[in-house]
């Protein structure tokens, strides 16, 4: 596979100065900035006049895609609804580094597309790391190809703490309540039940949870396989189950995953990742099924803002 260099600009044949001259042209290139995206994995909209997260929300209307709601998912990151469609990238701490994955991997639903709109860039750090998985695939398979037949084989299952009540020192603080949407124990436990996830309630109320296995590797429209999971994310951020150990990730056969796979993961990943700087009003479009993202933690006085609108 040619290596693309990603984040490619969309070309404009004229200004666009208005929002509505912006959704026109949204619509009457929707064909070329997908096969765009196809191709590079995630791509850059910049000036353009969209400043407020109505604003946002209404450019990504003209894509037409179909809302996937942060309230309907199963999304474990605490997030403010700004509009329907547009809610915050994540309430975790700016120190908090949020590492790389797809978005809601570790759930049966997830989108294919999401757009970030900086509303405002950290004065220190708070980038957002770009990762194509279909290249991490490649080199994955080259460097171990028993690591890559195991997860193809098996699978993954990740296992969560949900607090009673969102917690807001992690990235990964959404409540039991809020990520079922539900309001009791048992309601809980039925939609656990439901969805083939097995539990146990720990202390404070909190839930320990374990998916049934997800696959951990993705074919693409194009033929070549993304490794599309939180493996990374899960291995390195999410909190550990401290009353039973058990580890935020595994084969979905209920194995560890070793230490040193999850380093040569993690280093060929980094090898591969694209840090991309905000600027006040860039738009981001990426391509969930093929590319992982992340954000480092962030400095400053100056508040950064990045709202996030997921579709399918
Ligand atoms: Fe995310």
């Amino acid at each position: 596979m040619t290596k693309k260099a990603f984040l490619q600009e969309v070309e404009r044949d004229k200004d666009l100065t208005t929002l509505v001259s912006t959704q026109n042209w949204v619509g009457e290139n929707k064909i070329l900035i997908e096969s765009q995206l196809e191709e590079y994995g995630a791509i850059l909209f910049s000036g353009l006049p969209i400043e407020s997260a109505e604003d946002f929300d209404l450019f990504v209307s003209a894509f037409q895609y179909d809302t996937f709601t942060y309230e309907e998912s199963l999304s474990n990151a605490v997030r403010i609804n700004k509009t329907d469609k547009v809610f915050t990238a994540n309430e975790a701490p700016k120190e908090i580094e949020i590492f790389l994955h797809h978005e809601m991997a570790q759930t049966p639903i997830y989108p294919k597309y999401l757009f970030f709109f900086c509303k405002s860039a950290s004065l220190y750090g708070g980038e957002t790391p770009l990762c194509r998985s279909d290249y991490l695939f490649e080199e994955l398979l080259k460097a171990d190809p028993d690591l890559i037949a195991r997860f193809e084989k098996n699978g993954v299952i990740y296992n969560s703490i949900m607090s009673s009540g969102d917690e807001l020192v992690s990235g990964q603080g959404r409540s039991w309540q809020k990520t079922l949407g539900v309001k009791s124990k048992t309601e809980a436990e039925i939609r656990l039940s439901d969805l083939g996830y097995s539990w146990n309630w720990i202390e404070g109320d909190s839930l320990s949870v374990t998916t049934k296995p997800f696959a951990a590797i993705k074919e693409l429209k194009d033929g070549n396989k993304s490794f599309f999971n939180q493996v990374l994310a899960a291995s390195l951020g999410w909190k550990k189950n401290s009353e039973n150990d058990l580890s935020p990730v595994k084969f979905g056969n209920g194995e560890e995953i070793p230490k040193s796979s999850i380093q040569i993961i993690s280093e060929l990943a980094q090898s591969l990742t694209l840090l991309r700087e905000w600027e006040d009003n860039d738009i981001v479009l990426i391509d969930n099924y093929r590319v992982m993202h992340g954000r480092k933690p962030y400095s400053g006085k100056k508040n950064r803002e990045v709202l996030v609108s997921l579709t399918t």
